[in-house]
């Protein structure tokens, strides 16, 4: 696992999207992982600004949502569908046939799980990953004690989760929806790439047990430390809490890997 700590938000998602832009530009036909979130806004932000400026060409990329919940159609101001519609896919070229979420209307729940780990297999396996954390330090929507081998299912989200996402249903955590469909962790570990990225004070604490503290099914993204090609990016306020920031800031100033985004 590499730390990336950069100064500010901003920054962040600057780097976040410049990994994704150089993904796509050295495999096309990438299979990429997407996350919804407020941490992503200004990462699709500048993905889109590169299609728009650069010529990004997402034209044979083709994308997996970590998730969405269930209950809630794609016309749904709430569904993760209506997200990505509205951050990333009507900004790029992506085809639509190419842009991948669970059905949360799904009758058949579970086959629509298993479904969509077939999709992701037909695609032949996700390249790059890209993940947000929860406040109770989920990845996807994979809440405490989810097994490290799960696959994508339904889940009961926790009362933190649906307070920490209670903004998009006009502010009470009652309206957000119970129950989403997830990719599991094991499916998380599958990607061939995973890219972390969390900002601000508010995931200090979290962040720091995920990356630093013991593997635990309590705190899913602690999952990631057996991922053998996982980045981690930061700003500093949620590296506030990383006992080993230091080596991480001298990795990102002497690993050549590092160099073009210093
Ligand atoms: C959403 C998802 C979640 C979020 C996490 C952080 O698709 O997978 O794990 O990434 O809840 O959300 P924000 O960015 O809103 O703090």
């Amino acid at each position: 696992m590499d730390v990336i700590i950069q100064t500010t938000a901003a920054r962040a998602e600057w780097l976040a999207a410049a990994l994704i832009a150089k993904a796509l530009l050295t495999k096309p036909h990438l299979v990429l992982g997407l996350a919804t979130g407020r941490t992503m806004e200004g990462v699709y932000g500048h993905l889109a600004r590169l299609h728009r400026e650069q010529a990004l060409d997402f034209s044979r990329c083709r994308t997996f949502n970590l998730d969405e919940y269930i209950g809630l159609g794609s016309g749904h101001p709430g569904s993760y569908r209506h997200y990505m519609r509205e951050m990333l896919f009507r900004h790029v070229n992506l085809m639509p046939e190419n842009t991948h979420l669970p059905d949360g209307l799904a009758v058949d729940l579970s086959a629509e799980c298993e479904a969509y780990e077939a999709r992701i297999r037909a695609c032949g396996g996700i390249d790059l990953q890209l993940l947000g954390i929860g406040s109770d330090g989920h990845i996807g929507f994979n809440e405490p004690l989810s097994a490290l081998r799960s696959r994508t299912r339904e889940k009961g989200l926790t009362r933190a989760t649906r307070e920490q996402n209670a903004a998009m249903f006009g502010g009470n955590p009652e309206d957000v929806p119970a129950r989403a469909i997830t990719m599991g962790v094991g499916t998380i570990l599958d990607s061939r790439r995973c890219l972390l990225l969390a900002v601000g004070a508010d995931k200090a604490r979290i962040l720091a047990k995920a990356v630093e503290g013991p593997i635990t099914s309590m705190i899913s993204a602690s999952a990631l430390q057996l991922h053998a090609s996982c980045t981690v990016i930061v700003d500093e306020a949620a590296a506030a809490q990383l006992e080993g920031a230091e080596y991480y800031r001298w990795i990102l100033a002497n690993e050549p890997e590092w160099a073009e985004f210093r």
